[in-house]
């Protein structure tokens, strides 16, 4: 056995060691600790290596929680020499890869230990990681280019998701991610695109979270899992997208394309809205012809298209009519007219619109119409009365013009009476 073989065998016993010890260790939760032997030296060595953890660390979750060094590397932290840095004291040195896992999970994975300062803190990281493919890849092929633990959690600055410093907090996730998957030159050995971040950084989604400020739109983990990162396998996108967009997913789960997809091996939702540079959707996208998604597997002629042309015709019909509805409202508003009721039922007409687009996802043209035509009912009524309204202002107008005609001539005929009162008495009347 050569040196570095015992030293690693050693260093991987304590390992062990410290597993086993973790759940009595982990039991005496630490007191703030006076400042540790190991930040001192560490500031004082002028190697920027050595110092930098130590300048970080002010700003970790685990410093703020009273942890010090000795949590991940071990070792004695009362002692102001090297041997403090005595593996015989529990010291590890520098994890690698295989054992960053361990040293985090020694924690995370204790949900006894974990509950004394969160209970609300999932505690299935490394269980989870363990199934990703970047966990698989570590154990099985000691990839070391996949991400561990602190390739998404920098050691020493590790904040939690909720802090918009934190790597992954929502706005920065893409980016930690992109920091490998956007690397053509580090991920070359690999059969994957490298366009997911550029991508995504066009989509609706980050659109919706960057500049609307809302954080409730998907980034990468939300559809490939904190930790359990894998490509949703092409049965279960509609299952990833349909977390938020429930009635979508509902419709297309029972639709004719649910069973068709699947044998055709087509993504779900992805195979008409892409999965990364998704767009903000629009009935472009409908019927048969250049922009449309249907046009991709159906034609002009068989049923599917059909049904597809039929679906925009009443899509598109209900828009023109709201739109004709929406006008002759506001033309009667600008005259001042009382049209507050027709404006709030308008509002019904384009929630029957929008009705109408999600129901496309049942992929049956009854389904489009019913909603469609309960939109055109009420946008009927609405355009009636906007008519009305035009009417009525007509009908004011023209009494407004006959009682003016009525007053120019009396006053004509007072001024006419008034003069010939004059001439009869040759001077004008004083008032
Ligand atoms: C008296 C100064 C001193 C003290 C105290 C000290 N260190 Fe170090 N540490 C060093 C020096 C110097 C090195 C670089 C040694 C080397 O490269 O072999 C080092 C290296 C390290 C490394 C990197 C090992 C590697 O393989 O790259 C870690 C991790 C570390 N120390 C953690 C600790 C911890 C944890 C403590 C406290 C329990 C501690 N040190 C206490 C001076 C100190
Ligand atoms: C939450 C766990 C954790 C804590 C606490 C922690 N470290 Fe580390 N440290 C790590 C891990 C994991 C690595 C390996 C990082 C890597 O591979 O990128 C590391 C690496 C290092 C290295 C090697 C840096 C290099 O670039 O080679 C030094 C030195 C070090 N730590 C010192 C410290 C000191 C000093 C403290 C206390 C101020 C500390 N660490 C606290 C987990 C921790
Ligand atoms: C000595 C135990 C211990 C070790 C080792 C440890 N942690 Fe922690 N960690 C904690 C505790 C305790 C918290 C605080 C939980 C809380 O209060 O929310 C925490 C918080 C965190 C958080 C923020 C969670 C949140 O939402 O509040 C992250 C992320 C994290 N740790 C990652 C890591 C990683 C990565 C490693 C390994 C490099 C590691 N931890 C090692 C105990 C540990
Ligand atoms: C591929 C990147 C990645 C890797 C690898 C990774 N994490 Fe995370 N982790 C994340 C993201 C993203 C979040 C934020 C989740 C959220 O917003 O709720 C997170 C959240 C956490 C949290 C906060 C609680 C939670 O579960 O949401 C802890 C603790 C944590 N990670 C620990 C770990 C540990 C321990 C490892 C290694 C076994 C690890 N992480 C590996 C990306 C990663
Ligand atoms: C340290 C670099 C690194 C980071 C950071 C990283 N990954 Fe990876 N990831 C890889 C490597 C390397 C692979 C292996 C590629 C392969 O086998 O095809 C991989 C594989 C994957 C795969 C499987 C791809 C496939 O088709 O096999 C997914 C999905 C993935 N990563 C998502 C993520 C997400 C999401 C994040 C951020 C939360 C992330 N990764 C962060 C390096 C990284
Ligand atoms: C809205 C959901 C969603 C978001 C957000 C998302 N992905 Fe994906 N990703 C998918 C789906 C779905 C697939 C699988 C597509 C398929 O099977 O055809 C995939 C595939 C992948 C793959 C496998 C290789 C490939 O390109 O097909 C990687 C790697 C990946 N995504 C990384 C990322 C990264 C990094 C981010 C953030 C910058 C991200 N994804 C954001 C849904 C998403
Ligand atoms: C974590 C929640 C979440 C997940 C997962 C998610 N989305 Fe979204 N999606 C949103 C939010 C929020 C918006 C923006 C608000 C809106 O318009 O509904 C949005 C917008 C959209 C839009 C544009 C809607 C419009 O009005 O033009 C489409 C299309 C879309 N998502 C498709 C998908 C697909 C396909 C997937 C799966 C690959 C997916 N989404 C996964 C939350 C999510
Ligand atoms: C066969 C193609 C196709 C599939 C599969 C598909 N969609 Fe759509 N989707 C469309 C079309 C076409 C529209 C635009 C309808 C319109 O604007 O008139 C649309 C619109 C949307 C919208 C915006 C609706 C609105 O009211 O603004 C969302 C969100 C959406 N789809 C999500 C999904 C999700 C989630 C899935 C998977 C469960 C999915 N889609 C599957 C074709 C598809
Ligand atoms: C990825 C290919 C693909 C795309 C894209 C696609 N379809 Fe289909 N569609 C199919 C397949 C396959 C069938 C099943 C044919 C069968 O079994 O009869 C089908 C069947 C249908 C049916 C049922 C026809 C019948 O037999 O009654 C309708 C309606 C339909 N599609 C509408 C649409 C609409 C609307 C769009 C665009 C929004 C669309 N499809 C996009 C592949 C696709």
């Amino acid at each position: 056995m050569s040196r570095v073989q015992r030293l690693v065998l050693f260093a991987s016993l304590l390992l062990v060691g410290l597993a086993v010890r973790a759940g009595s260790a982990a039991a005496q939760a630490p007191k703030p600790p006076a400042p540790e032997g190991c930040v001192t030296c560490h500031l004082d060595t002028g190697d920027e290596r050595l110092a930098q953890p130590a300048k970080l660390f002010d700003g970790d979750i685990h410093k703020a929680k009273g942890f010090g060094c000795v949590a991940c590397h071990g070792g004695d932290g009362k002692s102001a020499d090297m041997d403090a840095m005595d593996p015989a004291k529990g010291y590890i040195g520098k994890p690698g890869h295989q054992q960053v896992a361990q040293v985090c999970g020694r924690c995370h994975s204790d949900a006894r230990f974990m509950k004394q300062y969160n209970p609300a803190l999932r505690v299935d990281q490394v269980a989870e990681y363990a199934t990703s493919v970047h966990g698989r890849r570590l154990r099985e092929l000691n990839d070391p280019k996949v991400a561990t633990c602190v390739a998404c959690h920098p050691a020493h600055s590790i904040k939690p998701p909720s802090d918009p410093a934190s790597s992954v907090h929502p706005l920065r996730v893409a980016q930690t991610c992109g920091h490998c998957h956007a690397d053509a030159t580090y991920m070359a050995g690999y059969q994957i695109p490298t366009d997911q971040l550029a991508k995504y950084t066009q989509s609706v989604h980050w659109k919706t979270m960057s500049v609307k400020g809302d954080l409730s739109a998907p980034t990468c983990n939300d559809c490939h899992g904190n930790h359990g990162a894998a490509p949703p396998g092409v049965s279960w996108v509609g299952n990833v997208c349909g977390q938020c967009h429930t009635v979508m997913a509902d419709l297309f789960a029972k639709s004719v394309h649910a069973r068709a997809f699947r044998e055709m091996g087509a993504p779900g939702c992805a195979a008409c809205h892409a999965n990364h540079d998704i767009e903000p959707a629009s009935t472009e996208m409908l019927g048969i012809g250049d922009k449309t998604v249907c046009s991709t597997c159906h034609g002009a002629d068989d049923k599917g298209g059909r049904a597809a042309v039929e679906m925009r015709g009443f899509i598109d019909g209900l828009r023109k009519e709201r739109d004709r509805a929406s006008e002759i409202i506001e033309r009667a508003e600008h005259a001042g007219m009382e049209v507050s009721q027709a404006r709030f039922d308008l509002n019904g007409v384009t929630d029957q619109l929008v009705k109408a687009r999600t129901a496309v996802h049942a992929f049956k043209v009854a389904v489009v119409k019913k909603e469609a035509d309960a939109g055109l009912g009420i946008a009927q009524k609405v355009y009636e009365r906007g008519v009305r309204a035009l009417e009525e202002l007509r009908f004011r107008r023209t009494g407004l013009v006959v009682s003016l005609v009525i007053i120019v001539v009396l006053i004509a005929g007072l001024v006419l009476k008034i003069r010939q009162i004059e001439r009869r008495t040759g001077s004008p009347v004083r008032g």
